[in-house]
């Protein structure tokens, strides 16, 4: 059912009202090779790294999923049919922990996607760039119909207030706009980011006027950077299609966004949580000691 979103003049007028589509679908790049985590990634996806007991992917699975998202759309590439299995039901291990009455092992396996979750694979031939994957996933988004782009990389721990693509569709429905989730980052390292111009940083959530990729710090247009989360709408899809290749010679997302800019309405929204960066070994084992901590394991546990 569509959701009505009043738009809000500054001055607290409400000047339109437009239906807004329920966000019901999610992609998730991941064809990524993994290679700051060698060897493992020599026959382990990166997205199967686990924390705790969980892989990484089933992390982000869970957060989309506690957004309303019910169909889940993974970008894979070749090595990755340890995802497209984790997915899946597993009739020999199942017919197994029934036999010997196991369950609580039971509940957990079958429980990974719950029924009416649809998921499916689509593969990235080529590694050309995470705008290239997203697109890869095009013909299952709808003409008009918002969907989230989830990096399982960036893991983000929401704390009491829910996750941080829950956060995100708020600030959607409150908007009507395209929303990006934004980080203040060390001006060091925004080389390593896409990089929003706020319009004003202190009024939340903020209006974009200018994303840039990768920049260094001196070009900058400030040090909010974009993390793995976005909720957008068909219109970037319809960029990327004539999008060239940008930083790293690679088909940027972040390109497509600024291709759109001018027509669309972006946002950033500062999500409530802690984000650890899992694409590198020291947020991957901050990510284990944290989620550890957080489920009670101490040396009395298993
Ligand atoms: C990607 C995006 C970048 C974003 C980052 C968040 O970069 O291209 O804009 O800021 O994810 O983690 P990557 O980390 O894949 O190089």
């Amino acid at each position: 059912m569509p959701l009505s979103c009043a738009i809000v003049c500054g001055h607290g007028l409400t000047v339109g009202v437009i239906d807004l589509k329920p966000l019901k679908k999610a992609i998730f790049p991941v064809a990524g090779l993994g290679t700051r985590f060698l060897p493992a990634t020599k026959s382990i996806p990166k997205e199967m790294l686990t924390i705790v007991d969980r892989p990484i992917i089933h992390y982000a699975v869970e957060e989309a999923i506690e957004a309303g998202c019910e169909v889940l759309i993974f970008v894979v590439g070749r090595s990755k049919q340890a995802i497209v299995d984790y997915f899946d039901a597993n009739p020999e291990l199942e017919a197994e922990l029934e036999a010997k009455n196991k369950v609580e092992a039971l509940e957990i396996v079958r429980n990974i996607i719950p029924p009416h979750v649809k998921c499916f694979f689509v593969r990235q031939a080529k590694p050309l760039g995470l705008g290239h994957a997203v697109l890869c996933a095009a013909d299952l988004i709808g003409d008009d119909e918002p969907f989230a782009v989830v990096l399982p990389d960036d893991l983000i721990d929401g704390y009491n207030v829910g996750g941080a693509l829950s956060q995100m569709l708020e600030v959607h429905q409150d908007t009507g706009k395209a929303v990006l989730a934004i980080e203040k980052v060390p001006m060091s390292q925004v080389h390593q980011y896409g990089v929003i111009r706020p319009l004003d940083a202190k009024h939340f959530p903020m209006q974009i006027t200018e994303i840039v990729e990768k920049p260094k710090a001196e070009d900058a247009p400030s040090n909010w950077s974009v993390v793995g989360r976005y909720i957008l709408t068909p219109d970037v899809l319809e960029a990327l299609k004539t999008q060239e290749a940008g930083a790293g010679g690679e088909i940027q997302l972040t390109d497509a966004i600024a291709k759109c800019l001018p027509s669309e309405g972006f946002v950033g929204h500062p999500f409530q949580g802690k984000r650890f960066d899992c694409g590198n070994k020291k947020g991957f084992l901050e990510a284990n000691i944290h989620f550890g901590l957080k489920q009670g394991l101490t040396e009395s546990h298993e």
